[in-house]
């Protein structure tokens, strides 16, 4: 089922989600849900706190489903370690139109456990790196916003906000 995308500045998505302890049936709900409405967005990655669920839940795939075998479902993801920097253009489905240059790791080895609770390990580099690393800010409630220079950081929080005095958002 595909659900309404919290938006920015919505409490819910400054909020630290909770270990997933219960792997159960409503978190592989949760998990086609997510993976339903990224791919309808469209979009290459979606945290649990964007539906307004506060678990440490991610769904991410880098060709938005125009590929097979790049769905990645990562329940309790951690970044376990990562190295050098890339600099590139970011965007958010909660913050919808908008983009910004984000400075992240070129390269992570991330640790998350499966639907059936089972542990593993993906490495990534370039695109896969960063969208994974902007997933998981998410389930800390960190926004690629709060990665940016105060200076624009301020421009952009001012745009939002005359984008939803003017009901555009
Ligand atoms: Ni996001």
């Amino acid at each position: 089922m595909i659900r309404p995308i919290v938006k920015y500045p919505a409490p819910e998505l400054e909020e630290i989600c909770i270990p997933v302890s219960d792997f159960n049936s409503d978190l592989k709900e949760l998990a086609g849900d997510m993976l339903e409405t990224m791919y309808s967005a469209p979009g290459i990655g979606l945290a649990a706190p964007q539906l307004g669920v506060n678990v440490r839940l991610i769904v991410v795939d880098v060709t938005a489903g125009q590929e097979d075998g790049y769905q990645l479902v990562l329940v309790n993801p951690e970044v376990a370690e990562h190295s050098g920097r890339q600099k590139e253009e970011e965007g958010c489905l909660s913050i919808p139109g908008i983009t910004a240059a984000v400075e992240r790791p070129d390269w992570v080895r991330v640790k998350a456990q499966d639907l059936e609770g089972n542990e593993f390990e993906i490495e990534g580099n370039e695109l896969l790196a960063r969208v994974l690393c902007h997933e998981i800010d998410h389930l800390e409630g960190i926004l690629y916003l709060d990665k940016l220079s105060p200076l624009r950081r301020d421009l952009l929080k001012r745009k939002i906000k005359k984008l939803i005095r003017a009901g555009e958002w």
